[in-house]
């Protein structure tokens, strides 16, 4: 597989100040654990990937024969793995138009070794999305290159590392968007092994308005095409998207808009594969950088210049699409993007 990308720009407003951003997951996708209590990698799950054991069953560990069980045998041997010593799973739901979120223990440090997640639930369509005042956000790591350590994410964002926050992030505002259906914006939060961090107390109120005009892009027409709207609504399981005119450059002055409709409930989000990918260059300012040609998952970070990326777009609670965006502006072109996608059952 190509590598990965890691690293973008993420500018929350067009022209000025770009700041990395966030998403992970938080433990309720399918099960990774098999019924017949065998585990690991010579027991696979039906996708091939390696069995785990239940967490919060009586028999949370794989001994190094492949068992789950209970005893030292299972759980403190050299290559057992103790499930419950790698997530302590937590799920918080909020249904207020308005309230707080914590960290878990706040203002004391946060546990070591949790993922949970954060509903903010949306009572009907009216609401476009959320918007989050940090007045206080210590979470160990640095932004740099991407959070490693602990984060707290958006987790329909991607890319993935790009969209996670970590840090001193006190004092600043996010916002985040509902998808089409979707019936709350999940934040997953993660920490790994260590922690003396306080973690966050975080305001957030749902949005009746949300930023213009890239909040939900509108499609333009299609220069030169006798008035064809650039709108792509996806409704295989599995294919590719590209700009205008690809593999030729695309046109100046164009809001594209690509619509995947889930497939089913099943589904968890789309996967994508850049084939390729060549938008204008970021313009760089004293503030930062910024892209004047960019593609998007709306709500999170910009993409553009020439990079290669592989990811996984997660569909949020009852979410019955995802829309991305591509936005090119009225001077300089090149050759656009084309894209390999696949609705997927395991986002994990
Ligand atoms: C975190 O940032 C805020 C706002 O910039 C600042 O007031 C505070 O002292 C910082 N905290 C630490 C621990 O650096
Ligand atoms: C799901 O995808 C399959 C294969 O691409 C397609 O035939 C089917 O109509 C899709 N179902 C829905 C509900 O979109």
């Amino acid at each position: 597989m190509s590598r990965t990308l890691e690293l973008l720009l993420h500018c929350w407003t067009l022209a000025a100040l770009c700041v990395t951003f966030t998403a992970a997951g938080c433990g309720l996708a399918q099960p990774t654990w098999r019924l017949d209590g065998r585990c690991g990698h010579s027991f696979p799950l039906a996708n091939g990937e390696p069995s785990t054991c239940d967490k919060r069953s009586e028999r949370p560990c794989c001994s190094d024969f492949g068992y789950c069980g209970n005893s030292d045998s299972h759980c403190r041997c050299e290559d057992c793995v103790d499930y419950r010593a790698i997530f302590q799973g937590c799920v918080q739901r909020y249904s207020g138009l308005k309230g707080v979120i914590e960290s878990q223990d706040y203002p004391s440090p946060y546990p070591a070794n949790t993922e949970c997640c954060y509903d903010i639930q949306r009572p009907d369509d009216s609401y476009c999305g959320v918007k989050l005042y940090f007045d206080h956000f210590d979470v160990e790591g640095s932004m740099e290159p991407f959070c490693q350590r602990d984060w707290l994410a958006a987790e329909y964002c991607v890319p993935e590392k790009g969209a996670r926050m970590c840090g001193n992030l006190t004092g600043t505002v996010h916002e985040f968007l509902y998808q089409p259906g979707s019936s709350a914006l999940r934040l997953s939060f993660r920490s790994d092994t260590y922690n003396l961090h306080s973690g966050f107390h975080i305001r957030y109120e749902l949005l009746r308005s949300c930023r213009a005009p890239y909040a939900d892009p509108m499609p333009t027409a299609i220069p030169g095409s006798g008035g064809a709207l650039c709108y792509t609504k996806v409704t295989n399981r599995k294919g590719t998207i590209n700009t205008p005119y690809f593999p030729n450059n695309y046109p100046n002055e164009v809001d594209c808009v690509y619509e995947f409709e889930r497939n089913n409930s099943l589904v968890c989000g789309v996967r994508m594969r850049s084939r390729v990918f060549e938008l204008q260059e970021p313009f760089t300012s004293p503030f930062g950088g910024a892209c004047t040609d960019f593609f998007h998952c709306p709500g999170c970070g910009y993409l553009c210049g020439s990079v290669e990326y592989s990811w996984v777009a997660r569909f949020q609670p009852d979410a019955t699409a995802i829309k991305f965006h591509f936005h090119s502006d009225e001077a300089d072109t090149s050759k656009g993007f084309m894209a390999t996608f696949e609705q997927i059952y395991d986002c994990d």
